[in-house]
C-alpha cells in the first residue's frame, strides 16, 4: 500500500522510476540480466514470440495441460501451435512427445515451469529450437542449482492477481540478450515512433509495478508459506489414496499449487469438499487440445480427469487450513463411497 501511494504522490505514475528497479529485481530472481515490464503475461509471450521473429508459417510448440493464453499469444503471433503430451508424474511438457512432434518449421518451444515446479529444461533445451520458459506460476525456484528463468532464450512472468507475485494485472519478459530486450521494449509501445510500424500498447504502470516489487521482495516468505502448508498436506495425505505432488531430486518447487491425483476423477471428491466449505478446483479449466478437438494426448486427458487443486495461499489461517486438511482426509477415506 505505502508503495503505491509514494508512486500517486509523485505523480509520475507512468513511466515512473519503479518500473525500471522492478525490471531489475526480476531480472536477477531470474538469474539473468535484463527485463522488460508489460501489461500481462500474455502480452509477455507475445512479446516474446515476436521478438524471436516467429510469424505466419512457423510453428510453436506448447504442451495441452495448461491454460488457454499460450495458444492465444501464438495465434496472435500469427503462428501455428503444435500441441504437445505431458510427463504424467511432473505434469509438465513431455521431452519425447516435443520431439515427436518437433517440424522444421517449428521456431520456439513454450516451456511452462507448471504449478510452481520446473520442467525437464535439460531433454526441452536439446530439441534446438529457442525455448521460451514461461514462469507465470514458478519463480524463486531451481532446477540443478540455477533459477528458472534463466535457461531459455526468453523468460516470460505473470503478476495477475492469484499469481505468486499479485500485482493485479502485468507480466515481465527476461533475457540475457540485449538484442531481443531492445526488440521487446521498442514492441510494447506505440508512441513517438520514428516510422509508423503496426504497434500496439503493452506498457505496465507505475503503480503495478510498486505493488509487484514490494510483493517480490516478500517472495522467500511466500515460498516458505506455501512450503509449510504443503507439507501438511503431505502428511496428511500420507498413506491415502490420493496422489500427492512427485518432485523430482533436482529440482524445487514453489507450491504455486498443490495438485493432487484421485484415482477414478475429480468430480465427487470436489462436490463433497464444495459441501464441507472447501472449494478446490481443476487447476487447468480445459486442456488446449480439447478446445481444438484434437485426439493423441492421452496423458493430459488422463491428467484432467484426475487433478485437483487444494487450497495453498499463502495467506491461509491455521484454522481454515485445518478445517481443509480434516475434510481432505475424511473424503479420501470414503473413495467410492456415496
Ligand atoms: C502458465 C501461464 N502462462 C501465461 C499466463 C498468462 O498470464 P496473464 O494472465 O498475466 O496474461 C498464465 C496465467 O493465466 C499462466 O498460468
Amino acid at each position: 500500500m505505502r508503495a503505491v501511494a509514494a508512486v500517486v504522490r509523485s505523480g509520475r505514475l507512468s513511466p515512473a522510476p519503479v518500473i525500471g528497479q522492478f525490471e531489475a529485481a526480476v531480472a536477477r530472481t531470474l538469474g539473468t540480466s535484463g527485463a522488460v515490464a508489460v501489461s500481462s503475461g500474455t502480452a509477455a509471450l507475445y512479446l516474446a514470440l515476436r521478438a524471436l521473429k516467429i510469424g505466419p508459417g512457423d510453428e510453436v510448440l506448447l504442451p495441452s495441460y495448461v491454460c488457454a493464453a499460450l495458444w492465444h499469444a501464438i495465434h496472435a503471433a500469427g503462428a501455428t501451435a503444435r500441441v504437445v503430451d505431458v510427463d504424467p508424474e511432473t505434469f509438465n511438457l513431455d521431452p519425447d512427445d516435443a520431439r515427436r512432434r518437433l517440424r522444421r518449421r517449428t521456431k520456439a518451444v513454450i516451456v511452462p515451469h507448471l504449478f510452481g515446479l520446473p520442467a525437464d529444461l535439460e531433454d526441452l533445451l536439446a530439441l534446438g529450437p529457442p525455448v521460451i520458459e514461461d514462469c507465470a506460476q514458478t519463480m524463486g525456484v531451481s532446477y540443478r542449482d540455477r533459477p528458472v528463468g534463466s535457461f531459455g532464450a526468453v523468460a516470460i512472468c505473470s503478476f495477475y492477481a492469484t499469481k505468486l507475485i499479485a500485482a493485479g494485472e502485468g507480466g515481465m519478459v527476461a533475457s540475457a540478450s540485449s538484442t531481443l530486450l531492445g526488440r521487446i521494449r521498442d514492441g510494447r509501445t506505440c508512441d513517438e515512433q520514428v516510422r509508423l510500424v503496426p504497434s500496439f500498447n503493452f506498457k505496465m504502470s507505475g503503480l503495478h509495478a510498486a505493488l509487484g516489487l514490494s510483493q517480490l521482495q516478500r517472495l522467500p516468505v511466500i515460498l516458505a508459506r506455501r512450503r509449510r502448508i504443503a507439507r501438511r498436506y503431505d502428511r496428511a495425505l500420507a498413506g491415502l489414496p490420493w496422489r500427492r505432488p512427485a518432485i523430482p531430486a533436482d529440482r524445487g518447487h514453489a507450491y504455486y499449487r498443490y495438485v493432487v491425483r484421485i484415482p477414478g476423477g475429480v468430480d465427487r471428491a470436489m462436490a463433497r469438499l464444495l459441501a464441507a466449505g472447501v472449494t478446490a478446483r481443476r487447476p487447468v479449466f480445459n486442456p488446449i487440445h480439447r478446445y481444438l478437438k484434437q485426439s493423441g494426448f492421452p496423458v493430459t486427458n488422463g491428467i484432467w480427469r484426475e487433478a485437483l487443486s487444494l487450497p495453498i495461499h499463502p495467506e491461509l489461517t491455521e484454522r481454515e487450513l485445518q478445517r481443509v486438511l480434516s475434510a481432505c482426509e475424511r473424503i479420501a477415506h470414503r473413495r467410492g463411497r456415496p
